[in-house]
């Protein structure tokens, strides 16, 4: 028989979750001595679960559906709506396969010299400048990697713009009120212009490489045999540039731990061992960027007594999961050390969400995300020298998305001699 999920008091608490962000699941964890609790959010029954074994559980397609689990919230500004992360079953791989058929080692091998050039160009624009906020640059260096990378045409009077944009999308998904509208209003520019783009290639007006993301978007054909609407093949093609953008914020936080901890800045510059990416993961483990993730029961289950009933939010916490004392020593601790003997675990270590790429809705962007922050990090630590004011680099845990509050300001850039 099964035994009741710990509890907590009160009859909903999404004023909570929008006040206290990524320690919300945490925080009820300690205090009930759980993995595993009931709450209430959005005004319904929500079931969160934290660590590796609850990531396993959550993972297990049989179990969870995506269908209905996503706020329309988010849709309508971070994922759009209706996109693959709302998708089930073999739906679900078909649309799947087409993202991850861009990742190929040629096309991650272009996305690197981009990276390295895109970061070069910007170089005595910025020698110019008395200061520059690292956030915005990046955002903007991004967005031109992003569309450079993916085939997609951006003149240079608009891409400020159209950056922008990206960041609000990012930026506004847990957001409320105007600037949740804000978030909206930059949603629908984006689709607008990727939709005319995707109608140009349709017509063959335009012609983007066949290895290209706005190519195979473009031309990928459903289960059904039909091509994507120009409204989703806009939506999804979006789902490639807009995280590509959310990149920047993992590399401010990247230049943020660069400036706390010399000594392993010192070590990137070197790279000896491969410490580069030691530090990337360290920095995709420990700062706080995607918070938790959602699915809905499939079917009535049990797991480890606890009853689990068809239709009820499940949300799994990634923050936590990624900062757990059972999965990590001295968690609160930035110690990239820590990757270099490190098991790898499909649900230890989830900042992009765990289980496999193909079968699960594991981020498509994974190596991507790896490969332009080692990319990027390399180009501060090697490429200019810089100053970092008296700033407030602090972040606050209950915004969601956080980020260092002055967004990271540099003084005096300059190629390094
Ligand atoms: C899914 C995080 C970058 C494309 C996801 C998920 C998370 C995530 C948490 C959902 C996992 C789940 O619900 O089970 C991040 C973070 C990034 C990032 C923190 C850092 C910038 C990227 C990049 C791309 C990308 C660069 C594309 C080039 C996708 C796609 C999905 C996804 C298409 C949906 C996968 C599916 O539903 O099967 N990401 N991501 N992401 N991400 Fe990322």
């Amino acid at each position: 028989s099964s035994r009741p999920i710990p509890k907590e008091k009160g009859l909903d608490h999404t004023l909570a979750l929008l006040e206290e962000g990524y320690q919300f699941i945490p925080e009820r964890r300690s205090e009930l001595q759980s993995d595993i609790f009931q709450t209430r959010i959005l005004g319904q029954k929500a079931i969160c679960i934290a660590g590796e074994e609850a990531a396993a559980l959550f993972y297990d397609e049989q179990l969870f559906t995506r269908k209905g689990a996503a706020p329309k919230h988010v849709q309508k500004t971070l994922f759009g709506e209706n996109a693959i992360q709302t998708l089930d079953g073999e739906e679900h791989k078909q649309r799947k396969r087409m993202f991850l058929s861009m990742m190929t080692p040629g096309r991650l091998d272009e996305l690197a010299s981009i990276t390295r050039r895109q970061w070069q160009e910007k170089v005595p624009e910025w020698e110019q400048r008395d200061e520059i906020v690292l956030l915005h640059e990046a955002e903007e260096i991004m967005c031109r990697i992003a569309c450079e990378w993916a085939g997609v045409p951006v003149t240079e009077p608009e891409v400020k713009q159209r950056a922008i944009d990206f960041g609000l999308m990012i930026d506004t998904f847990a957001a409320v009120g105007s600037r949740y509208r804000e978030g909206k209003r930059a949603r629908t520019r984006s689709e607008k212009w990727i939709e005319k783009i995707i109608k140009q290639i349709r017509a063959k007006k335009l012609h983007p490489p066949e290895n290209t993301a706005a190519y195979i978007i473009a031309w990928h054909r459903e289960l059904n045999g039909k091509l994507l609407s120009d409204r989703m093949a806009a939506i999804e093609l979006i789902n490639i540039l807009r995280p590509i953008v959310a990149i920047g914020r993992f590399v401010t936080f990247g230049a943020l731990a660069l400036h706390d901890y010399p000594k392993a800045r010192e070590k990137v510059k070197e790279d000896e061992k491969n410490y580069s990416q030691m530090f990337v993961q360290e920095v995709r483990r420990f700062y706080p960027f995607g918070p938790f993730t959602g699915a809905r029961v499939r079917e009535d289950f049990e797991w480890r007594g606890y009853p689990f009933k068809k239709g009820t939010l499940v949300i799994l916490d990634i923050y936590g999961t990624n900062h757990h004392p059972d999965l990590w020593e001295n968690p609160d601790a930035f110690q990239p050390e820590r990757f270099e003997d490190w098991k790898e675990s499909p649900f230890s270590f989830i900042p992009q969400g765990g289980g496999d790429h193909y079968m699960g809705h594991r981020c498509a962007g994974e190596w991507v995300t790896v490969l332009v922050m080692k990319e990027s990090l390399e180009f501060l630590t090697r490429d200019i020298a810089y100053e970092v004011p008296e700033q407030d680099l602090t972040y606050d845990m209950g915004r969601i998305p956080a980020v260092p509050a002055s967004r990271f300001v540099m003084n005096n850039v300059r190629a390094a001699s």
